[in-house]
């Protein structure tokens, strides 16, 4: 058993809170499961930090820019340190949505219609047809995802956008909104998120009655099977290590079976006992400190 575990958290990515979050619920699992846990709120002086603490492992419970996209991954395997979820390349590939698109599309999984533009562009002349989603090209939890409707007058990205020059716009994609959790190469089940407006954002993730959580997800079976094996194929096509999560829409607009889109896969998903991975382990009877504790056992560092 890896005895010294360090659980990495916080950060300064825009998801800092979730994070924290997330890190202290794994840290506390893990100490209940007899580990030697410490906690690091990750700053510029990582390294230095983790040289002194010495851990067998280190826990990656951050999310976002620095801690998801592969950066704190190629600090640990310099430090030649084993940790849990994805390594660099499916890190960074799954992170950069354009670029995770084009691998998803590569291997036949289907996503809606996208391109990659700029701010001063899609506010001269519409890229797709409306409605359409413009999104930063690398965040989580729903910041700066906006859907611009057919009657909109103000300009689809507006002054709040404060995510850089480059814009994605993919096509909206109407229905209903299903996650997969994959665990070591395998998934775990289709959960459909309810919310009272039918996007998915922020408050939605995190504030207490935001969102409800259908586990198994009431869809047609041939759907069901089919998220499943597309969350596997996407985290196989990716490279990723230990747990994801894949985001779909699923447009049941014209009856089931309808179609369903691949938004994303998150290499380092929220960890929290309520958040939709360990729900998702729940079903399968493995519960949240045995999937924490799976997770330390299957650490890794490539050499
Ligand atoms: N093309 C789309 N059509 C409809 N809804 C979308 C689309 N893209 C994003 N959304 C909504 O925005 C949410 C966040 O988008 P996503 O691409 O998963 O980015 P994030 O990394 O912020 O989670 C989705 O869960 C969904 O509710
Ligand atoms: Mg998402």
């Amino acid at each position: 058993m890896s005895s010294h575990v360090a659980v990495l958290m916080g950060g300064r990515s825009a998801e800092r809170p979730v994070s924290l979050t997330s890190g202290k619920a794994c840290a506390q699992a893990l100490r209940t499961g007899g580990y030697h846990v410490t906690e690091i709120d990750v700053g510029a002086d990582l390294a230095a930090r983790l040289l002194e603490v010495k851990p067998d492992v280190v826990f990656n419970a951050l999310h976002g820019r620095w801690g998801e996209d592969g950066c704190v991954q190629g600090l640990l395997e310099l430090l030649e340190l084993p940790y849990t979820h994805s390594g660099v390349r499916a890190s960074a590939v799954a992170m950069y949505k354009p670029s995770a698109l084009e691998v998803f599309r590569a291997h036949d999984i289907p996503c809606a219609e996208s391109c990659l533009s700029t701010v001063a562009a899609v506010n001269e002349k519409d890229p797709l047809e409306r409605p359409y989603v413009v999104k930063p090209p690398s965040e989580g939890s729903t910041f700066g995802v906006r859907i611009v409707w057919a009657g909109d007058n103000e300009p689809p990205v507006g002054s709040d956008w404060h995510y850089g020059d480059d814009v994605l716009a993919e096509r909206y994609v109407p229905g209903r909104e299903l996650t997969v959790a994959v665990m070591d190469g395998k998934a775990l089940g289709v959960t459909e998120i309810l919310t009272d407006d039918g996007f998915y954002d922020y408050d939605a993730k995190y504030a207490d009655g935001g969102s409800r959580h259908v586990v198994p997800a009431s869809i047609h079976a041939d759907v069901y099977a089919v998220a499943l094996e597309l969350s596997e194929r996407a985290h196989a096509a990716l490279g990723c290590r230990g747990v994801s999560r894949a985001d779909f829409r699923y447009d049941d607009t014209g009856g089931e079976p309808g179609a369903l889109y691949m938004l994303e896969v998150n290499t380092q998903p929220g960890m929290t006992p309520t958040s939709l991975v360990p729900e998702l382990a729940a079903h399968n009877n493995i519960d949240f400190p045995a999937l924490v504790r799976w997770m330390v056992e299957d650490a890794g560092c490539p050499r």
